[in-house]
């Protein structure tokens, strides 16, 4: 990508280049209007997928623009030239956190810091219907008074979101080395996608590794999906066994078997440093890799009847008051056929290999770094047709509310006004990718009652049968 320093974008003069991406630079830049220093992120794109990539890119920063939190770098401003779409944002002058990671590891007090920020910005984009997808030091930004930011909700998208054409159902690749094992088979990234990729990070401050290393992409991914970390006090001898337990349960293999939210893994950690009893040590991961279907009900008895004490730990230079949201409950989906996600799981993991080996493993060199640009713009954009993702055609449709027109009340009915393909037999209401209401039988106005204030995008999936059909998408702000 060519050097832009010196050039106008918008209201922006280009001072430096300060950083530089797998498909983006960073320039240290001056707003006209009053003459502010800010950073501009500016994104490459090929002429080719340019279009798609403004659409999609205006999706995103739209969510991401309206997320507020200490720990998240606030979006000031966003838009696109000719060619290249660009992001502003405060200039933070601290580096990052694998500055830090180059030349040292951390202390797990000092780990525990970190970690309790950035998981209560996780926490708070979670109640957003915001997954990061992408966590990574490079993505934490630090200012010089130990406060960290996490950005780059780049590649981040609200749940299986639709408008306009655009469709986005499947998955688009991070940063292997941080990559869920559900990320690696093309399934759709869940805030539990996000507790895994914290777990790698946590392991990574420790250790100074990531939990796998590999010379392929095939047998990254293979670790990803099948071997348990190795354990990190071969690395780090300073970790108890308790705190090597809790990163243990964010790297499960199984999503529901993770901390349902970042703040409880945070929690969690904390008890763990101060040698009291931990959720880790009682609730262990599974050892099968296999996908469960129960609910982590054993995490919500022992968090809600206060079996253990909540830790609510003061991070050094974090002066606001967080609690970890115990809103988010996952209800998992009811079993697949077996045959059909395996299939899938199958089609994706060759697709992914296919994809991975065509362009070379040279991320081994550079675990932090994303994919090469030629790759990024085609892996995001939005799967074939020819998927196996939509087993049959039946369709529902929103008539009211539009999306994202009305502003709703937390505890309070929304209607939804549908028209239903004939033969469907039943909706599943999901968000985040999880159901939270089935409705057998349904008439052409279905209720939706949000619990928690935020935007709440919700899709409504038509069964005929055990067969889901196309699904339908709603996005809602709740007050
Ligand atoms: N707001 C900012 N203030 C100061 N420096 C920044 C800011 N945003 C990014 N940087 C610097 O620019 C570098 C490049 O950032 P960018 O997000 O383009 O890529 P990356 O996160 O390093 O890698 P990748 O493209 O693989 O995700 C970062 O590593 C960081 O050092
Ligand atoms: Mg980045």
């Amino acid at each position: 990508m060519e050097d832009l320093t010196g050039q106008q974008l918008g209201q922006y003069q280009l001072q430096e280049r300060i950083g530089r991406g797998g498909m983006s630079a960073v320039y240290r830049a001056i707003r006209t209007e009053d003459q502010a220093e800010v950073a501009v992120k500016v994104m490459d794109t090929s002429p080719e997928t340019r279009d798609m990539f403004f659409k999609r890119f205006e999706q995103e920063a739209k969510i991401v623009s309206a997320m507020r939190h200490p720990n998240i770098l606030p979006l000031l401003d966003y838009g696109h030239d000719q060619q290249h779409p660009f992001m502003v944002t405060p200039l933070i002058n601290g580096g990052t956190l694998a500055d830090i990671l180059r030349r040292t590891t951390l202390s797990p007090d000092e780990t525990g810091g970190w970690l309790y920020q950035i998981a209560s910005a996780l926490d708070h984009a979670h109640q957003q219907g915001v997954v990061h997808r992408d966590l990574k030091p490079t993505n934490i930004l630090l200012d010089d008074k130990g406060h960290a930011y996490l950005t780059d909700f780049g590649i981040a998208k609200i749940l299986n979101l639709t408008g306009g054409g655009l469709t986005v159902t499947g998955n688009v690749l991070g940063t292997p080395t941080y990559m869920a094992p559900e990320q690696w088979r093309g399934e759709d990234a869940t805030p539990l996608t996000d507790i895994y990729g914290l777990g790698v990070l946590v392991y990574l401050m420790l250790s100074g590794e990531p939990p796998f290393h590999a010379d392929s992409p095939h047998s990254l991914m293979y670790k990803h999906l099948n071997e348990p970390p190795p354990p990190i006090r071969i690395h780090a001898a300073d970790v108890s066994e308790g705190v090597e337990q809790v990163i243990n349960k964010a790297l499960a293999k199984n999503n529901n078997d993770r901390y349902p939210t970042a703040g409880e893994f945070s929690q969690d950690f904390q008890r763990a440093l101060r040698g009291m009893e931990t959720i880790a040590h009682r609730h262990p991961p599974r050892k099968q890799s296999r996908i469960s279907t129960d609910t982590p009900s054993n995490l919500k008895a022992v968090a809600e009847n206060g079996v253990l004490t909540p830790i609510y730990a003061p991070a050094p230079n974090t002066p606001y008051p967080y609690q970890a949201s115990r809103s988010y409950v996952p209800i998992l989906p009811p079993p697949r056929p077996k045959h059909g996600s395996q299939i899938r799981s199958c089609l994706w993991v060759t697709l992914i290999i296919a994809a991975l080996g065509s362009f070379g493993f040279y991320t081994s060199q550079d675990p932090d770094r994303f994919f090469p640009q030629a790759l990024a713009p085609e892996v995001a954009a939005p799967l074939p047709t020819s998927t196996p993702t939509v087993p049959s055609t039946s369709q529902v449709r929103i008539n009211f509310p539009e999306n994202g027109a009305d502003t709703f009340t937390v505890g309070v009915d929304v209607s939804i006004g549908l028209s239903i393909d004939a033969g469907v037999t039943k909706l599943e209401i999901r968000r985040f990718g999880y159901v939270v209401n089935t409705i057998e039988n349904p008439s052409d106005v279905i209720t939706y009652r949000p619990y928690q204030a935020g935007r709440h995008v919700i899709e409504i999936v038509p069964y005929q049968g055990t067969e889901p059909g196309e699904s339908a998408i709603l996005e809602i702000i709740v007050r």
